[in-house]
């Protein structure tokens, strides 16, 4: 029945937390990759988890993504209270506009009625545009904003599917097939060791910077997803909180 339903996301949700080394996780039922209303699903959780953590002061940092997506649609003046100013992580020019961290932070600020800021920077860059974009004083203040942020959001991805939805080139593509790249978050891509294979260059958020957060929150589901999700968990903060669901939980119960 529902409740030994329950019951069994409760167990699940303990294990996984043990399994995977972090802060804490949170499973809703059903799996996205089979109905879109999961995805809905994890937005929901997500917003009450940031309620609950949420207080005083906050900076929050977001990065791309459908998943981010869902999480703006699920948040509500519920938060309004908090002063909050949504500012994208990384630059993220290039994804379809609806999955831009620009679109999201505006929507997530809308949804709250708090604040939002722009940040209208290449998803990725070359060497030399990075080295002047940094020394932009707009760019440079959103990214003391981005190191002070109390808590970032951030989605998971399989590492092919993101690496052909940045239209990254064919060069990119082999050598991310010959490393066994699995999990993409961040611009980073890793292996099932967790291991980095390869990182785009962007600016805003770095792997490094994740440490000093006090609350990093990523939400990502689909059974297609486990070995994405394990692969970057390798590589988290044991500070971070996982928010997935149950198709990609069962699967990384398994493996
Ligand atoms: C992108 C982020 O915008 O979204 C990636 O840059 C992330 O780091 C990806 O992996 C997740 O996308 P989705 O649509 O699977 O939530």
């Amino acid at each position: 029945g529902f409740m030994r339903e329950l019951k069994g996301i409760d167990v699940m949700e303990l294990e996984l937390k043990h399994k995977l080394g972090i802060k804490k996780v949170i499973i809703v039922p059903g799996d996205s990759d089979e109905s879109l209303m999961v995805k809905g699903e994890l937005g929901k959780a997500c917003a009450v988890c940031m309620k609950k953590l949420l207080s005083g002061k906050n900076i929050i940092a977001v990065t791309g993504g459908s998943t981010m997506a869902a999480v703006a649609e699920r948040l509500s003046p519920e938060l309004t209270q908090k002063d909050l100013l949504f500012v994208p992580a990384r630059g993220g020019v290039g994804e379809d506009v609806q999955n831009q961290a620009n679109t999201i932070c505006s929507i997530m600020s809308r949804n709250t009625r708090s604040k939002h800021r722009v940040f209208y920077v290449p998803d990725q860059v070359s060497t030399d545009i990075y080295e002047s974009l940094i020394k932009e004083p707009d760019i440079h203040e959103v990214l003391k904003l981005i190191k002070s942020a109390s808590m970032v959001l951030h989605g998971i991805g399989d590492a092919i599917t993101m690496a052909e939805r940045r239209k990254s080139n064919p060069e990119i593509l082999n050598m991310l097939e010959s490393s066994k790249a699995v999990g993409e978050a961040f611009g980073y891509y890793f292996n099932e060791q967790g291991e980095i294979v390869h990182k785009v260059l962007t600016i805003g958020l770095q792997l490094e910077n994740l440490v000093g957060i006090p609350n990093v929150i990523a939400v990502a589901g689909g059974s297609s997803k486990a070995k994405a999700i394990k692969a970057y968990l390798k590589q988290a903060p044991a500070s971070t909180i996982l928010i997935t669901d149950e198709g990609a939980a069962r699967s990384l119960l398994k493996g």
